[in-house]
Order: C-alpha cells, then structure tokens, then sequence
C-alpha cells in the first residue's frame, strides 16, 4: 500500500540541498566566488532549517524517529528486516553524516579565505590562526564532502540496481509502497506554512552571519 512518508517541505529541501551544494562545489572549481559564497549560503540554511525540521516537523522526518540505536543499523547490515517507513537503521546514520560533514563545510566557509579575492564574512571574528586553520579545514573536508555523495548516490543506485528497491520516487512525490500499516506523515497546508516560516528564518539567520554580523564586528 501507499503511505505518506517525506512531507512536501523535506522533499522540497532534498533537492534544494544536493543543488545548493553542487553547484557550491562547481562555483568553488571555476573560481567564480561571488556564487561560490551564495550557493554556500544557501547550503546553510536549508541545513539549519533541516536541523530544525528534524525535531519539529512530522514524524519521518524527526531524528528521534529515525535514528537507530547503531546495533540496530549492525543488525540491518547482517541482513536483519526492516519493514518500518522511513529511512533504514543504516540509511538513517548516513543521513547524519551527510548533515553534519556538509555543515562542517559550510560553517568552515564562513571563515575561509583564498589569500588573494576571496574571504568568507567571519574571517576577521577570529585569530588570524584560527581562519588559517578552519580555511585549511575547508579545503581538506572538501574531499570528504564529495566522498560522502558519492556513498549516498551510490546506495540510492544499489538499493534501486540490487535491492530492487527504489528510493527516488518516494523523494519525489512524498509516497512510498509500504509492506506494513502505519500512520502516514502530516503533510497539510499548515505544516507547509510552518515550513516556509522556518526557512525564512533560517535564511534571516544566514543572511545576518553574513552581512549584519561582520559589519558590526568590525
Ligand atoms: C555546502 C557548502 C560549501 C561547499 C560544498 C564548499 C566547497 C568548497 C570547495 C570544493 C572548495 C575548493 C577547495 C579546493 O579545491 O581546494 C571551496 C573553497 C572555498 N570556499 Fe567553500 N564550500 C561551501 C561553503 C562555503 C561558504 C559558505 C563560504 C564563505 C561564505 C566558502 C568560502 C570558500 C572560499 C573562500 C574558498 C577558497 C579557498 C582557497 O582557494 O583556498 N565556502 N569550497
Ligand atoms: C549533493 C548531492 C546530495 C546531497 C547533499 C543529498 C543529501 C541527502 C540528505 C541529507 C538526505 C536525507 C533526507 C532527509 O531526511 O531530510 C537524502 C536522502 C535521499 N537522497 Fe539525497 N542528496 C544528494 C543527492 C541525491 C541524488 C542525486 C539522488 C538521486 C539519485 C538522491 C536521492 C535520495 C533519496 C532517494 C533519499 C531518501 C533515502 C531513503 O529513502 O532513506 N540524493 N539525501
């Protein structure tokens, strides 16, 4: 049967998100800064809205929901069923991990400088050794970033190829076939209203790191 499971706003900031981020990391490749730094900006809020959103927003998108105690995504790997709606026990701590490595790349940002046109806006709110070390983070994490995507496309790939279990649709248009009966994800106008409060807040928030915050720091 078919079952809500990804709200409009989740599926709306998964695919807002992998652009922001690739085209962050095409920008940063061409050198072309001013877009490097937007596309990263953006990057960042859909992240603190995502953060927000997995603890307010509805029930699959709530950490609490999906994050599985790691003998549980163990026990996945062994072969164990899992036939709940949702991320996987394993698929759940990847989403973790691409949350939080991307936010370390967007965070360190704020803080890099190319030496020469490009700085991000906080740089001079810390020692000039401390930028030196996040911008240095930055270009190292840049690797794991891509290391990361890779992973995540490539088991979307396999569970579609292997597992003959495809993850896209669900992403797509909110609903997934489910083999058990379970309560499907409010995704009404209020809950999308809500959303769109949040991102603007987020981006609100964003838009002060990057010009308000600076500017009366120095
Ligand atoms: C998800 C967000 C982001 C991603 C994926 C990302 C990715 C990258 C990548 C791949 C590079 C090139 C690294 C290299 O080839 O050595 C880079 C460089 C850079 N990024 Fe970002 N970035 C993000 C956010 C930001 C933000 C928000 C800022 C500042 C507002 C920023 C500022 C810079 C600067 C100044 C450089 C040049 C570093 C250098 O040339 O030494 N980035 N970034
Ligand atoms: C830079 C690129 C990408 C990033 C940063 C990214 C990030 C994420 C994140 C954070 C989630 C968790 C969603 C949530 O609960 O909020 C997710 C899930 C998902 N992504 Fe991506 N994604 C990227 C590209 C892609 C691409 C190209 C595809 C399609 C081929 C894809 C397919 C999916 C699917 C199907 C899920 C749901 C998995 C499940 O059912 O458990 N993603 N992605």
């Amino acid at each position: 049967m078919k079952l809500r499971v990804w709200d409009l706003p989740t599926r709306v900031f998964h695919w807002s998100f992998a652009a922001a981020v690739t085209a962050a990391i095409v920008s940063a490749k061409v050198e072309a800064f001013d877009w490097h730094f937007r596309f990263g900006y953006a990057a960042l809020a859909l992240l603190a809205f995502r953060l927000v959103w997995g603890v307010v927003g509805p029930r699959y998108a709530r950490f609490a929901g999906f994050v599985a105690a790691p003998a549980r995504a163990l026990a996945y790997l062994r072969g164990a069923p899992h036939d709940a709606p949702g991320h996987n026990p394993l698929g759940a701590w990847s989403v973790l991990a691409l949350l939080v490595i991307v936010g370390v790349q967007a965070v360190t940002g704020l803080f890099t400088s190319d030496d020469v046109m490009a700085s991000g806006p906080l740089i001079d709110t810390v020692a000039s050794g401390t930028a030196d070390l996040l911008g240095r983070l930055h270009r190292f994490n840049a690797t794991t970033v891509y290391a990361i995507v890779a992973l995540h496309v490539g088991a979307v790939v396999f569970y579609a190829r292997v597992k003959r279990k495809p993850l896209v649709p669900a992403m797509l248009t909110g609903d997934a076939e489910v083999a058990m009966a379970a309560p499907p994800a409010r995704d009404d106008a209020l809950v999308r209203l809500g959303a769109l409060a949040l991102l603007a807040a987020c981006s609100a928030g964003v838009w002060w790191l990057a010009t308000l915050l600076p500017a009366s720091a120095g």
